[in-house]
């Protein structure tokens, strides 16, 4: 190559690259440069304090840098949008936030890292370590004393969120939570912590409408997913959850007043070792809530203890529920392409309302054994139909 030639070629790379980052769009943060320190034990907090309030001050579309490392977040931050002067701010993470492991520090807050009121934020890459085990610990021992415990991370009052290839570890207690939000996509997400690990929800969504959760791994002691009251137009597709509870709709129907869930599909899942595949559970309680349009299709259990379930008789400690009879009204759910072992004998619970009846159940190209045989199924107050191959035999 001639020499001219070359020069030219690579003053043309520089200026792509330069044209490439301004195209981009906005300035960097770069948490380090603000005073974070990747030794694990140095509070880090207000570097990210610092970055955020000059990401959102800032125009175009800027982008905070978190570099590789563990960095300790001793605070709960909250990250308002009600003051930004962006469509939305980027957080590229390569590295890792702690949470304390003494839990009396975050212990009464409720979300560790929150964002408020904010449009257009995307999270990609990152690790969020909750160290949640010396809180699971006091739970369990039944001693008493302890706080409630925080959650990971949070987005209240939000829109147009995008979360890929986060990893989250060991919260307090839930792991990721929307609540009142619209349009959010969260893809290659991973959640991890312990089986015996109390209430440790992997993603929680409620009062959001528009949220999609793809291709992602969920390993936890309580639900994978629960979708809360006043869920619409919800999608999750390709997901692994086990261990856990399972995919929950609810606990619905606890107030009286209540916004119902409406048009939910699952689509291609595997349930490995979990307490339940797919659930519907509403407490046993007067309320005007309601489940609508729901798709569970192509879907694996492997050893699920309650593969299919409704139930709606949820009372713990048998307080609070007069009569025992749910307001809630489940109508049209869809069960097809379903199959793989039950690890109790019971694959198909329907457990519904008696003044509100289960309609519009449908059942399709099932499949579920228990041992090598085929399981049973219990219904009560359930109505619907079968199509195709339904095994065990079912009972609407
Ligand atoms: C149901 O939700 C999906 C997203 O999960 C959306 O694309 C679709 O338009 C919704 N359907 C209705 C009738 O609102």
């Amino acid at each position: 190559m001639g020499r001219t030639l070359k020069i030219a070629l690579l003053t043309f790379t520089l200026l792509h690259c330069a044209l490439t980052i301004v195209a981009k769009g906005g300035a960097m943060y770069n948490v380090a440069k603000l005073g974070a320190i990747p030794d694990e034990k140095t509070d880090s907090s207000k570097a990210f304090v610092d970055a955020w309030a000059a990401a959102c001050g800032s125009t175009g579309r800027p982008t905070i840098h978190v570099p590789p490392g563990r960095y300790m977040i001793r605070n709960a931050i909250t990250f308002s949008g009600t003051k930004c002067k962006n469509k939305g701010v980027n957080f590229d993470i390569k590295g890792t936030l702690v949470a304390p492991s003494n839990f009396h520090i975050l212990g009464n807050s409720v979300t560790w890292l929150a964002f408020e009121y904010v449009t257009g934020v995307s999270i990609s890459g990152g690790v969020l370590d909750g160290q949640g085990a010396g809180l699971w610990a006091c739970k369990t021992s039944g001693k008493g004393g302890c706080p409630s415990g925080v959650t990971n991370l949070g987005f209240t009052n939000s829109k147009n969120i995008v979360i890929k290839g986060l990893t989250s570890v060991n919260s307090q207690l839930y792991h990721i939570v929307f609540v009142g939000c619209k349009n959010v996509k969260v893809e290659g997400t991973k959640v991890s912590a312990p089986e015996s690990s109390p209430n440790t929800d992997g993603i929680h969504v409620q009062l959001s409408t528009g949220v999609s959760i793809q291709s992602s791994s969920i390993r936890t002691g309580d639900d994978c997913i629960s979708i809360g009251a006043g869920t619409t137009n919800m999608w999750m597709e390709n997901i692994k959850c086990g261990p856990g509870h399972g995919i929950s709709i609810g606990s619905l129907g606890k107030q009286m007043n209540e916004p119902g869930v409406q048009n939910i599909t699952l689509k291609t899942a595997t349930f490995t070792g979990t307490q339940n595949g797919v659930r519907i559970k509403s407490w046993g309680r007067p309320s005007n809530g309601f489940v609508k349009d729901v798709l569970f299709q192509h879907i694996t259990m492997v050893n699920a203890q309650n593969p299919i379930i409704i139930d709606q008789n949820y009372c713990p400690g048998n307080k609070g529920c007069p009569g025992k009879v749910s307001g809630v009204r489940i109508d049209g759910i869809t069960y097809q392409d379903i199959h793989g072992t039950s690890a109790s004998p019971v694959a198909i619970h329907f457990d519904c309302s008696a003044i509100n009846h289960c309609t519009g159940l449908r059942l399709e190209d099932v499949k579920l054994t228990h041992n090598s045989k085929p399981a049973t199924s219990i219904c009560a107050f359930a109505g619907g139909l079968t199509y195709g191959l339904v095994q065990p035999k079912s009972c609407l």
